[in-house]
C-alpha cells in the first residue's frame, strides 16, 4: 500500500491532526482546504511510513523535525518577484493613463529578458507561455479595453486630478504578502516610474501575512536566487546588492524599497490592524485556492470593508469571483480585476 488514494483519514482523525499541528506551528490549517491539507499529510505519511492517521499523530508528536519536513515544500510561502508579470505592466498601465503619459515615453523594465525565463523554466514550459504571449499580443483583448473605459471613475484616478499632497496619497495592500516579494515589486514599479515622471503622486504600500516567519523573512529583505527567476536583470542591478554564497546568491534589497513597505503579521480573515484604512488598490493573488468557502466569504467582507468606493481589486491569473460579487464587478477578465462599486457599470 504505498498509494495516497490507499490512505483513508476520517472527518475527526482529521480534526486531531489539525490541532496538533496548529499547537505545533500556530498556523490554523481549518481555513484551508480539505484536498490541500490532505494531499500534504498523506504525502508526509507515505514518506515516514506511518500508514493510519493515528500512526502520523504519534509520529508527529514525538519527531520534532516532523514539523519542519511537513511545511516544507508546502506551497503555501511560495512566491516570486514579478510573478505573473503581465498583471504588473497592466498595473502600470493603469497609472501611467492616469498621469497622461503614453507607454513609449518611460522605460518600463518589468518585462524579463526571455533567456532569464528561459533558464528557470523547463523548454516546454517556456514555449507554452511563448504562445501564450504571442496570442495575447496579436489579438485585440476586449477585457483589456474593459479597463480604460472604466480608469476615470477608479479612486486612485479621482486623486491623479487633485493636488498632490497627504491627503491625495494613493494607498496600495498587497494581502497576502508571503516573504515580501509582491509588495517590493509594485515599489520597484513606483519606485521606477518616480524617476521618470515629474510630479509623481504620493503613495503608500502596505502587505500582511498571517505567517510570522515569512513577515520575519520579508522584512529582512534577503533573497536566494529562485525568488528572482522573473525579476529584469535592470530592476536586479538597480535595486539589490549581491552576495556569493555555495549556491548562488544572497540578493539583499536596497533601502530606497524596503523603506517604501509597511509590513504586519495578521490573520486577514480576523480583520485587518489598519482597522480605519481604505485602500485605493487591493492585490490578493493565491491567497483563495487555500481557502475554504466560509473563510472566503469572510475574507471578502474584510476587503470589502477596507476597498474604497470605485478601487481595485486585483485577484490575478487563477483565482476568480467571475462576472461579480457583492460590490465587485470584473473588469479585467485576463488579470481578474473587479471594481468596487455600488452604481451600476453602465
Ligand atoms: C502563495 S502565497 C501568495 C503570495 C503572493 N500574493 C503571490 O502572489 O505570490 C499565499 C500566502 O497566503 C498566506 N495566508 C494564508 N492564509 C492567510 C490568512 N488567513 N491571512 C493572511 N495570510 C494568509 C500564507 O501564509 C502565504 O504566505
Amino acid at each position: 500500500m504505498s498509494h495516497i488514494e490507499n490512505i483513508i483519514i476520517d472527518e475527526k482523525d482529521y480534526k486531531i491532526l489539525l490541532e496538533l499541528l496548529k499547537s505545533k506551528t500556530g498556523l490554523n490549517f481549518h481555513y484551508y482546504r480539505r484536498n490541500f491539507i490532505e494531499k500534504r499529510i498523506k504525502s508526509r505519511m507515505i514518506r515516514v511510513n506511518c500508514w493510519t492517521s493515528k500512526d502520523y499523530y504519534n509520529y508527529l508528536t514525538v519527531n520534532d523535525n516532523e514539523i519542519k519536513n511537513f511545511l516544507e515544500g508546502f506551497t503555501i510561502n511560495y512566491t516570486f518577484f514579478f510573478r505573473d508579470y503581465d498583471v504588473f505592466e497592466t498595473f502600470q498601465e493603469m497609472f501611467l493613463d492616469g498621469l497622461n503619459v503614453r507607454k513609449g515615453e518611460i522605460q518600463s523594465h518589468i518585462r524579463p529578458s526571455s533567456q532569464k525565463i528561459a533558464k528557470f523554466r523547463s523548454k516546454r514550459h517556456y514555449a507554452r507561455n511563448q504562445m501564450k504571449l504571442n496570442e495575447v499580443s496579436s489579438k485585440p483583448d476586449m477585457s483589456y479595453i474593459d479597463i480604460f473605459i472604466f480608469l476615470d471613475r477608479l479612486s486612485f484616478y479621482q486623486k491623479l486630478k487633485k493636488p498632490r499632497n497627504e491627503r491625495n496619497t494613493i494607498k496600495i495592500w498587497s494581502c497576502p504578502c508571503a516573504t515580501g516579494e509582491e509588495p517590493y515589486s509594485i515599489a520597484m514599479i513606483l519606485n521606477n516610474l518616480e524617476q521618470q515622471i515629474p510630479n509623481f503622486p504620493p503613495y503608500k504600500i502596505v502587505a500582511s501575512d498571517i505567517a510570522a516567519e515569512a513577515i520575519e523573512k520579508a522584512k529582512m529583505g534577503i533573497y536566494s536566487d529562485e525568488s528572482m527567476k522573473e525579476i529584469s536583470d535592470y530592476f536586479e542591478w538597480k535595486y539589490f546588492t549581491k552576495k556569493k554564497v555555495q549556491f548562488g546568491y544572497y540578493n539583499t534589497i536596497k533601502d530606497a524599497i524596503k523603506n517604501k513597505v509597511e509590513f504586519i503579521q495578521e490573520d486577514v480573515t480576523k480583520g485587518h490592524a489598519k482597522s480605519n484604512e481604505k485602500y485605493d488598490i487591493i492585490f490578493c493573488r493565491y491567497l483563495f485556492i487555500y481557502f475554504n468557502r466560509e473563510n472566503r466569504h469572510q475574507f471578502l467582507k474584510i476587503i470589502d470593508r477596507h476597498l474604497a468606493e470605485n478601487g481595485l481589486l486585483i485577484l490575478g491569473k487563477t483565482e476568480t469571483l467571475f462576472d461579480s460579487f457583492g460590490t465587485l464587478k470584473q473588469i479585467d477578465s485576463r488579470n481578474h480585476i473587479y471594481i468596487k462599486t455600488h452604481s451600476k457599470l453602465f
